[in-house]
């Protein structure tokens, strides 16, 4: 049996799994620094690397524990290199490079947006390539076709906002707190998703791409009004059934346009399968619809379980790819932001 220990910290989570070559999952930890973003609305950088770097340690100790093994067990280390923020990217790169060197292991770079449709392999045990690989994050909102794990090409992604980002910045609108996709999740379950007619960008066009800024902006000029600059709301006070209105009927689009454009990519390649991952995909209303359209269609859809979707080490395991593949790199391996 081969032990891959697999570190993430590409954004604002710290986590650690131990994952076989078999893709069992002998122990995974998620620290999520929620709290110390909260206050701001957003990620802050700073605060993110600095919390990774006490997080770090402990995160692998109490992996370990989990999987109840020891450093001594490990085969070989991997670590998210890209994409992310650089501080938090770094923070992983050296921990896993400093564990490799020390242990005379191999160090594994994984691919952050791989990782995210490799969580689909991972929970169903099923070789889902190749599929069309729809990734809905904070900081993407891309249809790759993916021949293999480690094989994918872009066919189309967002030309602005990421769908999370915008499902953050709605939040922030409305008032509701970080993050902002569980949040409007929330608030949309007693509201109504046809109250508001909100845009469905480039949905009907031809296009395979994703906008979400003017989806955004609309709901702040519901809001606000086009004179928003003055910061008074036109529709004061903002009643709970008025956030859960607005929340179903921004999700409402941005579920459309996800579900629209993941049809047309199935549609455009002949391609049967379709693999979703990124926070986004945790989205209960988003799963529901989605099941739905491509059951009608006849296409094959998997969706890791919501805690495989938001970030998470146990993704990593497409490192046992690069294991197997003898795809290793040098000690001075560099993290890169996109
Ligand atoms: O993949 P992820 O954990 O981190 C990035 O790589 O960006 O995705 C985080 C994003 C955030 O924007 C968060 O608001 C969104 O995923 N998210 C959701 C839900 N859970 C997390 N968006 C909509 N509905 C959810 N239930
Ligand atoms: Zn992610």
């Amino acid at each position: 049996m081969t032990v891959i220990l697999t570190l993430e910290t590409t954004c604002d989570e710290t986590a650690a799994a131990a994952v076989t070559d078999t893709l069992e999952v002998l122990g995974s930890v998620v620290a999520s620094q929620d709290s110390l973003h909260r206050k701001f609305g957003g990620v802050v950088p700073e605060i993110a690397s600095r919390a990774h770097l006490e997080n770090i340690l402990p995160v692998i100790d109490e992996t370990l524990r989990r999987a109840n093994i020891t450093l001594a067990d490990i085969d070989a280390v991997a670590v998210a290199n890209q994409p992310g923020l650089a501080g938090s990217l770094l923070v992983g790169l050296m921990a896993a490079k400093t564990l490799a060197l020390v242990l005379q292991k191999p160090l594994i770079a994984v691919n952050h947006l791989q990782a995210h449709i490799y969580a689909c392999k991972v929970a169903f045990r099923i070789d889902p390539f190749p599929c069309i690989g729809l990734i809905v994050s904070g900081g993407h909102s891309s249809l790759y076709r993916c021949c293999g794990a480690i094989d994918f090409t872009l066919l189309g992604g967002t030309i602005d906002d990421a769908a999370g980002e915008a499902f953050d910045k709605t939040a922030v609108m409305l008032g509701l707190p970080y993050p902002g996709g569980p949040s409007i999740q929330k608030a949309a379950e007693t509201g109504n998703p046809k109250k508001y007619a909100f845009p469905r960008p480039l949905l009907n066009e031809n296009r395979l791409a994703f906008s979400f800024s003017g989806l955004k902006t609309a709901v702040r000029y519901h809001l606000f009004g086009p004179g928003e600059s003055k910061g008074e709301r036109v529709n004061l006070p903002l009643l709970p059934q008025e956030i859960a209105d607005v929340a179903a009927s921004f999700q409402e689009a941005a579920v459309d346009c996800l579900v629209g454009k993941s049809l047309q990519a199935l549609k455009e390649t002949n391609l049967h399968t379709l693999c979703v991952g990124g926070g986004v995909a945790a989205n209960a209303r988003f799963r529901q619809k989605l099941e739905t359209a491509v059951r009608e269609k006849g296409y094959r859809l998997f969706m890791a379980p919501p805690s495989l979707c938001t970030d998470n080490a146990v993704m990593g395991a497409i490192a046992v790819e690069r294991y197997n593949a003898g795809l290793f790199e040098p000690l001075d391996l560099d993290a890169a932001v996109r």
